[in-house]
Order: C-alpha cells, then sequence, then structure tokens
C-alpha cells in the first residue's frame, strides 16, 4: 500500500509521564513536509539518555514524548524539497543535526549546528513541533528522533545515509553510544599513542570510549566502574586494568594517581554523575591531564579548586564523541563494514518494542550494555 503523503498510524511507545512505564500506543505520524523525510525505524537501541528524561531530568514540558535517539531505518517518504535522500534509502536518525550552513557547521571547531532541536528546545530535549498525535494529543519527539516508533519525521539535516549493505540490527548503536564514547577519546580527547588513559563508566560510551583509546594507540587503560561484572567485557575492548571503587577506601582519584606516578594522560567520564567528573579530573595528571565529560546531567552544578586546573590541567565536554554528525556516522559506518570497529559486541539483548518496559528495566538494574529493540520488519 502506498503510504507517501498520507498520514500513518503505527505503535509507538509513549512516555506520557516521568517515572511511569512506557505505554504502547496507536499513533497518527503526518506525512513530512518540506525538507522532512519520514522513516520506518527498523531496530533501536536504548541508551541511558533516554532513562535520564525519564526518571532523572524529568521536565515536565518535556511530556508526553517518544524516546529513543539510536535508531536506523528506511525512508518511506520524502517531502518537498528533499533530493538527497529517497524512498528506500538505509539511514541513521541524528540529534545532532549537520545543515552544512550555518557557522557551526562550518568551523572545524565543533560538531554543533545552529539549525537542529537543541537551538530553542535544549532544556525539554525534543522539537519545538512534532508530527506525532496520539488521542488528539500532541506527543513530542524526544531529541528530535523518537525511534521507539515504527516511523518517525525528520528534517533532512538530521538524517545520515548509509551504506545499504549495513545490518540495521547492530549499525543503529552509531546513531548514539558508539559513536559517543569512540569519538570522546579520539576527536575530543586526541588521545596520543603510547598515553595512558582512565574510562569511569563501563556501558556502551564507556567501553566505546576504552575502544577509541586502545584505537588511538594508548598503552595504558584503565577502566573503572562501581559494578565489577563489567571488568571482562571491557578487556575484551581494550582495558588493561580494572578497578572498582568499591574495592577501595581511599579516594579513587587518589588510587588512580598512585597506580600511574602521578595521574593519567587523559580521562573520560562516561557516567552522568557530578561527583565522578570531579573524580576524573583529579585522576589526570596535573601538569598536562586532559579529562573529557561525557556523561549526561543537567541537574547540579560542577565544583573544582581552581589550582587543579591552573596547574596546567583541561577539562572539556564532548557531545556525540565531536562527530560532525552526517559525516562522521557514514564513516563509522564504514569502519564497521571493513571490520575495522567492534559493534555487534555491544548487543547483549534483542527484543521487540512491545517488551521495550523490560529494556529499560535492564539498564536501570545495570544488567545490561545494549539492548537492541526490533521495531518494524524490513
Ligand atoms: N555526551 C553525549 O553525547 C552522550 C551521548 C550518549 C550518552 N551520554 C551519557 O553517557 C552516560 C553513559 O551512558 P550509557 O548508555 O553508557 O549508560 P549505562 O547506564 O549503560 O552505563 C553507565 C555505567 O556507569 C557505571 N557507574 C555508575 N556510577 C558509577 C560511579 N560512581 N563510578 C564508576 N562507574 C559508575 C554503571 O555501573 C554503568 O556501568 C549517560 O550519562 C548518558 O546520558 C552522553
Ligand atoms: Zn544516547
Ligand atoms: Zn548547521
Amino acid at each position: 500500500m502506498d503510504t507517501a503523503g498520507k498520514v500513518i498510524k503505527c505503535k509507538a511507545a509513549v512516555a506520557w509521564e516521568p517515572n511511569k512505564p512506557l505505554v504502547i500506543e496507536d499513533i497518527e505520524v503526518a506525512p513530512p513536509q518540506a525538507n522532512e523525510v519520514r522513516i520506518k525505524i527498523v531496530a533501536t537501541g536504548v541508551c541511558h539518555t533516554d532513562l535520564y528524561h525519564l526518571f532523572e531530568g524529568m521536565h515536565k514540558d518535556g511530556f508526553p514524548a517518544v524516546l529513543g535517539h539510536e535508531g536506523a531505518g528506511i525512508v518511506e517518504s520524502v517531502g518537498p524539497g528533499v533530493s538527497e535522500f529517497q524512498p528506500g534509502d538505509r539511514v541513521i536518525p541524528l540529534f545532532i543535526s549537520q545543515c552544512r550552513e550555518c557557522r557551526f557547521c562550518k568551523s572545524p571547531k565543533t560538531n554543533q549546528c545552529e539549525k537542529g532541536w537543541a537551538a530553542d528546545h535544549y532544556d525539554v530535549m525534543a522539537l519545538a513541533d512534532s508530527r506525532f498525535t496520539c488521542k488528539g494529543k500532541k506527543v513530542l519527539q524526544f531529541m528530535g528522533t523518537s525511534t521507539f516508533s515504527e516511523y518517525t519525521v525528520m528534517n533532512q539535516i538530521a538524517v545520515a545515509k548509509i551504506d545499504p549493505a549495513a545490518p540495521l540490527d547492530k549499525v543503529c548503536l552509531l546513531g548514539c553510544g558508539v559513536c559517543t564514547g569512540f569519538g570522546a577519546a579520539v576527536n575530543t580527547a586526541k588521545v596520543e599513542p603510547g598515553s595512558t588513559c582512565a574510562v569511569f563508566g563501563l556501558g556502551a560510551v564507556g567501553l566505546a570510549a576504552v575502544m577509541g583509546c586502545k584505537d588511538a594507540g594508548a598503552k595504558r587503560i584503565i577502566a573503572v566502574d562501581i559494578n565489577s561484572e563489567k571488568a571482562e567485557k571491557a578487556k575484551a575492548f581494550g582495558a588493561t586494568d580494572f578497578v572498582n571503587p568499591k574495592d577501595h577506601n581511599k579516594p579513587i582519584n587518589q588510587v588512580l594517581v598512585e597506580m600511574t606516578n602521578g595521574g593519567v594522560d587523559y580521562s573520560l567520564e562516561c557516567v552522568g554523575k557530578v561527583e565522578v567528573m570531579r573524580t576524573a579530573l583529579e585522576s589526570c595528571m596535573e601538569a598536562w591531564g586532559v579529562s573529557v565529560i561525557v556523561g549526561w546531567t543537567d541537574m547540579h552544578d560542577i565544583a573544582i579548586r581552581p589550582g587543579h586546573l591552573i596547574c596546567g590541567r583541561t577539562w572539556k565536554g564532548s557531545m556525540f564523541g565531536g562527530f560532525k554528525s552526517k559525516d562522521g556516522v557514514a564513516q563509522m559506518v564504514k569502519a564497521y563494514m571493513d571490520k575495522k570497529l567492534m559493534v555487534d559486541e555491544f548487543i547483549t539483548h534483542n527484543m521487540t518494542l512491545d517488551q521495550i518496559n523490560n529494556a529499560i528495566d535492564l539498564m536501570k538494574d545495570c544488567k545490561c550494555i545494549r539492548t537492541v529493540m526490533s521495531v518494524s520488519p524490513q
């Protein structure tokens, strides 16, 4: 049946309010408007940022919403003015756009784009406008993407076309976690060969950061997590040491400084807790250490003694691993297809969209790395 130009009724997992299970609903997805594409989502990962919105950030204006921002799918139809995409293209929706025209896109110094949802709706973590309705109510598109839905509509500046041979149920993870961690090490920290690194938090983001440190030639990679079950996985991605802060009765930065004769060259915080961000900074070498904040929180301030920076450390943040989104995703899909990048190894569980609350519980209980949800048949 030709659906182009028509409203599509389909299933989506709707977050009606914070701190409540998602509800599988029939939603209406409007046809794409000018410069938009409508995408059939085939598969999606669940990332901690989805849980952050639901359980931690809980911004009252951010609901109801369809969460999910780590998906892959197939273009169903395109709106007027779209020349880059056509029905049948394999794509990854992007939570950071790349319009190629704004001053951010034109600068090599950033991967931000002035035209994305974050430009004017940052606090709510959603687009100002939405193509979704459910029971007569507008439902927000979380991070502009909403991959926990059989169909979504995106502006073409926030869609990456990928190799049609790439398995969508694997490369969906390049829509967030794997690119975020890998790029934070390679693009943001700019880890140098022979260096010593520490990665805090060993979810998909942290494990991808470990992989990035290894790829950049780090000689020692210390993986840190309060869950010792993560040790083995971290070693499979390239960690040389594992430290569980719970096994020590002194501050973990002190432990790392002692292990490394003065601190690591690079540390990456992949947890999203301000106290860990400070610890990560204080774990790096005072004269030249670089610490990158990757974990997401917008609820608390971070604090540090100025002297800890004045002596020579650098504190940076990294969004989506510093990758210019369209270019970076296509490049990372190619690296995966060329067998130069591990992706399958992040997937610990496979489920279907109706099991979304089980997948969320698994992540909440720290029992998974990534669950990939099968959303629509290809
Ligand atoms: N900057 C970005 O662009 C971006 C993109 C994606 C995700 N994120 C953020 O990155 C973070 C990680 O995401 P994820 O999907 O890998 O999450 P996850 O929940 O799978 O992993 C988090 C890990 O941190 C560990 N942890 C918790 N407290 C700790 C502590 N005090 N010390 C050490 N380890 C601790 C947990 O045991 C777990 O293994 C989240 O905050 C997420 O919102 C940021
Ligand atoms: Zn994410
Ligand atoms: Zn731009």
